[in-house]
């Protein structure tokens, strides 16, 4: 049976049985079943026949293979955008317009052409080439905001190759920035302009088509110029983005990684460990991380390499000293603490305490805060230690102060940036640190306003910027969870504020702290008082039962 070529974009054809592009290692031929006649019973059997060497089973079966490792890197590529939903464009109407991925094909020595570069609709050689650039890639419109880092060097190279190649082409490239930030980047880019290519700043509406010629026609408001363009071209390559691969949710489920909005997985830290997973004895290289060029690829794959390198040969490892411990006696068996954490670092099984597993657990203290029964040991933050703090920094005046948890990665540094930036904001703040917003428990927040907080903020990371995966959105739900619980005890809400606030957002931080101390002065003493009075700790059985009832719903 015949089909496609799959690597060479479907410019060529393959059988049943192929080598799947000429670099595979190993070199050696795949059978597809999917596309043989048949085995069962066996329609054609030549394939056998004719291997001398016996290398061909039917009864050959795919397996699932367990292995036990000691670290996993994850390198598991892109996947390139299919412009046919750009209908403007005409992918897949015009035969003329074809995908950078495809140009790469018609170009290549080991292409279907063997390098002679020629238009799909009748063969020719094009001798004007338009590109189109950011072809789903920095476009809000259809959900790709990202930029896919590698495409404007991509087409600078193509214009060069043409021009190597084919001195009378004419190029044209539309775009709307052209990105050169790398070595040597900028100067491909002027070498690209002095072999001829048009560079034209503005992204065409649509493309037309002569249904005779098959030539294409692209009108296009040059924002340079300010003036209405039309370009008759032979071909239209299309510039496309890339994508995260349609596999990352399985493997984001399978080793509990957490993704960015644009779809990629996020690192531990993009500064400090951006090849580390948060999940422990994970790592990242090349695309799935974020779109990044070979260059980089190379240098992440070496980085995660020397990681993985230097866990294993470490014979032990050290883990944090940050990490939860469980009070077998004391645990209720309710598994609560297991659904929340955002490792898979509780081991719990109907009917039995929950167990920590410590080489998995990285310390966000989501469990403890949720246990109701007090099961849950935070090393150093436990529930004692942070109530101390509470109860010390309200201890004196509490009316005058604006009083904060801040999560140590995001909110808690942007504090600190909004110190060494000198911005100034109101003195009135005291900031108690956690490692994540999830680690502050209903009590916390409770207790600050029943020892006379006016304001009180709980503050974190970005909503998909948890340095522990997405616990901080149990710190979302347990800020719902007491709003609620405010209104029903005739508490202001708002006295309660929950803040996103990164690293670098020292001028945020300052600005909501001005904002806070405003909120601040409309509390009245009596308003402090009757708080007190209205959160007063019920008996602690009826407390647990109303907390476990409203954790469960
Ligand atoms: Fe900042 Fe989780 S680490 S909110």
């Amino acid at each position: 049976m015949v089909k496609p070529d799959e690597y060479q974009m479907g410019f060529s054809s393959r059988k049943a049985i192929y080598i799947p592009f000429p670099q595979a290692v190993p070199c050696s031929y795949i059978l597809n079943m999917a596309d043989c006649l048949g085995n069962n019973p066996i329609a054609c059997g030549k394939c056998v026949e004719v291997c001398e060497k016996q290398a061909i089973n039917y009864d050959d079966k795919d397996e699932i293979v367990t292995r036990e490792v000691g670290a996993v890197i994850v390198a598991i590529g892109l996947q390139v955008y299919d412009p046919t939903e750009m209908d403007e464009y005409g992918y897949t109407r015009f035969d003329n317009v074809i995908t950078s991925m495809e140009f790469e094909r018609l170009i290549c020595a080991g292409g279907p052409t063997a390098g002679h570069f020629v238009r799909p609709s009748d063969h020719e050689r094009p001798t004007r080439i338009g590109f189109i650039q950011c072809v789903g890639s920095r476009n809000s419109k259809i959900g790709r905001p990202w930029c896919s880092n590698i495409c404007c060097m991509n087409t600078i190279k193509d214009t060069l190759l043409l021009a190597d190649h084919y001195p009378d082409v004419e190029n044209v490239v539309f775009y709307q920035d052209i990105r050169a930030f790398g070595k040597s980047f900028e100067e491909m880019f002027q070498r690209s302009k002095e072999a001829g290519t048009r560079y034209v700043r503005g992204l065409p509406g649509d493309i037309e088509e002569d249904p005779e010629t098959h030539n294409l026609t692209i009108t296009v408001e040059n924002t340079t110029s300010g003036k209405i363009e039309r370009h008759e071209l032979d071909m239209v390559v299309l510039s496309v983005g890339v994508e995260s691969p349609k596999d990352l949710a399985k493997i984001s489920g399978m080793l509990t990684l957490s993704k960015t909005s644009d779809g990629f997985f996020m690192e531990s830290h993009p500064k400090l460990k951006p090849v580390d997973a948060p999940t422990r004895g994970v790592f990242f290289s090349g695309f799935c991380e974020a779109p990044k060029d070979i260059k980089d690829s190379v240098c992440q794959a070496g980085a995660a390499a020397s990681r993985t390198g230097a866990l294993l040969n470490a014979g032990q490892i050290q883990i944090e000293a940050i990490t939860s411990r469980i009070d077998e006696q004391a645990c209720k068996n309710c598994g609560a603490c297991a659904k929340v954490c955002p490792y898979g670092a509780i081991a719990w099984e109907k009917g039995h305490p929950a167990v920590v597993i410590e080489a998995a657990c990285a310390g966000c203290g989501s469990c403890g805060a949720t246990c109701q029964f007090g099961a849950i040991t935070m090393r150093h933050f436990t529930d004692d230690q942070l109530l101390a703090q509470v109860r010390a920094v309200l201890a004196s005046h509490p009316e005058d102060k604006v009083f904060a948890f801040a999560c140590n990665w995001c909110s808690y540094a942007g504090g600190d940036m909004a110190g060494i930036s000198r911005i100034q904001y109101p003195s009135t703040n005291r900031v108690v640190r956690t490692m994540c917003s999830a680690r502050v428990s209903e009590e916390m927040v409770l207790e600050a306003f029943r020892c006379g907080a006016p304001i009180v903020m709980v503050s974190g990371c970005h909503y998909a910027d948890c340095h522990y995966i997405n616990a901080n959105r149990q710190t979302v739900q347990r800020v719902q969870r007491l709003w609620d619980k405010l209104e029903k005890a005739g508490v202001r809400p708002e006295r309660l504020q929950l803040e996103w606030i990164s690293a670098a957002e020292g001028q945020k931080f300052a600005k909501v702290m001005k904002q806070l101390e405003e909120l601040r002065k409309t509390v009245t003493s009596k308003e402090i008082q009757q708080t007190k009075e209205a959160l007063k700790p019920k008996p602690k059985k009826a407390a647990r039962k109303e907390e476990a009832a409203a954790v469960a719903n």
